[in-house]
């Protein structure tokens, strides 16, 4: 055939936009139609690294690593659990559970529903759940890009991974104050498949990303990150470092099961006026120092103008970089700052119970500014730095003071307690 896009009439088509038209000139006549979905690469941790590195990320390593990938995790219709020795990966993924979850949305041979995700999640968290699906623009804030592995709303401490029961939660609760809707209506074995598929996209995701790593920061240039051709020396070596990384990302999952902080419930006959009022002063107190980002009012305006783990990617106050990464294409969203929350309003995103609260206080939110708590004993001696769980109670009964507290009436500082503001 001639060269085609010499005829101005004759607009080339590409395979895949050839087997779309054939779709719709066919529409109803035959079936398997459906345009396949494809997991898109990490380009923005690939560009940070490349400009970390001061290397290009060659069209060799390009294909590695979507070949290596593709061997592990399979297809967004196909998905695959990889196969890493002694990691026993059968505990946080679960094969039907994938089938179910994954491939677009239709009923396999036995009438169960497929495609899951597609239909609840993906216009959202995208097909490859970096939080880039079409609505995400719209969304304040916008939704998680799963693939660095953080998580803000779970019981483990910072940097764990959610438990099943976290993310349970979340599917069934969803988080008040943002578009993450509530999926309680869905059954049972449901909403199962899709904590399955979530860590899925999660784990092939911070897999992708310490393979991106491993490239970047670990092997030479000419070194390949798998090679097919090469001796079985050279490719056992290599497969096993493979392994290595990612047996690294699944074993954490695995651990979160048994790490959620444990909680001991507050003194029930505890005077809650007291309780409130030495909550409050350790709220605008030096230790505490809640008033620092959440402001004299308590309305979430004392720092806004820091940035959560996601937007810091883009190295969102180094203006060249910043170009560079949104130059990227449409699925890079283009930064917002996030803002303490406004405790006046009593919308809780992790849940509103007080144990709810007290995790949050305890173990901060992930990938926010948010910090955690610097425990300290019951029993510390005097001056020590840091909190008890009990003062930890206290800010908790405070916190849920703060909507019913009168706004014009400005909190009393005690003596002894300076404002620090950093
Ligand atoms: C209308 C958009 C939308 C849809 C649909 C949606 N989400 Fe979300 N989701 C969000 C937003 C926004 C957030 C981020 C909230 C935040 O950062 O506080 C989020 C956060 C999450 C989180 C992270 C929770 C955490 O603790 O960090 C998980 C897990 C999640 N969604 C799973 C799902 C699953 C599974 C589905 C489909 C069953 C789904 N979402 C559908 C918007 C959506
Ligand atoms: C360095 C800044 C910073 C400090 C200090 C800080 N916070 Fe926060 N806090 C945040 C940010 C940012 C968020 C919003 C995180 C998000 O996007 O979900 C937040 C959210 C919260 C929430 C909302 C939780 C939810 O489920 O929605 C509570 C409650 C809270 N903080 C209480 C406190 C208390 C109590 C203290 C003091 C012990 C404190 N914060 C100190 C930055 C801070």
């Amino acid at each position: 055939m001639k060269n085609m896009s010499r005829n101005p009439l004759i607009p080339v088509l590409s395979p895949s936009k050839l087997s779309r038209v054939a779709c719709l000139l066919l529409a109803g006549a035959v079936v398997g139609c459906t345009t396949k979905a494809e997991f898109s690469e990490n380009a923005v941790f690939i560009l940070k690294q490349e400009r970390e590195s001061k290397e290009e990320f060659s069209r060799q390593r390009h294909l590695d690593l979507a070949e290596v990938l593709a061997g592990m995790f399979g297809t967004p219709d196909e998905p695959n659990i990889p196969k890493l020795g002694d990691v026993e990966v059968s505990k946080v993924l679960d094969a039907t559970h994938l089938h179910v979850a994954s491939g677009p949305v239709s009923s396999d041979e036995r009438g169960r529903a497929r495609g899951l995700y597609r239909e609840h999640c993906a216009h959202c968290h995208g097909v490859t759940g970096d939080g880039a699906g079409p609505t995400a623009a719209f969304l304040n804030p916008y939704p998680r890009d799963y693939r660095m592995g953080i998580f803000k709303f779970k019981s483990t401490p910072k940097g764990g991974k959610p438990t099943h029961e976290d993310l349970q939660d979340i599917l069934i609760n969803g988080i008040p104050g943002t578009a993450m809707p509530s999926f309680k209506v869905l059954p049972n074995n449901e909403i199962e498949a899709l904590i399955s598929y979530v860590r899925y996209l999660s784990i092939r995701g911070e897999v992708e990303r310490s393979l991106v790593f491993l490239a970047t920061s670990e092997l030479d240039a000419e070194d390949r990150l798998f090679d097919p051709l090469a001796t079985s020396d050279v490719r056992s070596e290599q497969a096993s470092l493979i392994r290595e990384y990612a047996s690294e990302v699944v074993q954490k999952w695995i651990d979160a099961e048994s790490q959620a902080t444990p909680i001991e419930p507050p003194n029930p006959s505890r005077d809650l006026q007291a309780s409130i009022k030495h909550g409050r002063e350790l709220f605008y107190g030096p230790i505490a120092n809640c008033v620092k980002c959440h402001g004299d009012s308590a309305l979430g305006d004392g720092q806004k103008t820091d940035y959560d783990d996601w937007t810091k990617e883009l190295e969102p106050t180094n203006e060249e970089a910043l170009e560079e990464f949104l130059s990227l294409g449409s699925f890079v969203l283009a930064p917002r700052n996030i803002h303490p929350r406004n405790l006046r309003q009593g919308v809780y995103r992790g849940g509103r119970r007080p144990i709810d609260l007290f995790r949050r206080i305890h173990n901060g939110i992930d990938g926010t500014p948010m910090p955690g708590a610097l425990i300290i004993s019951d029993d510390a001696p005097a001056g020590t730095k840091g909190l008890t769980k009990s003062d930890l109670w206290s800010l908790v009964d405070y916190v849920r003071s703060l909507p019913y507290e009168s706004i014009s009436r400005p909190p009393v500082i005690e003596q002894g307690y300076q404002r620090s503001r950093m």
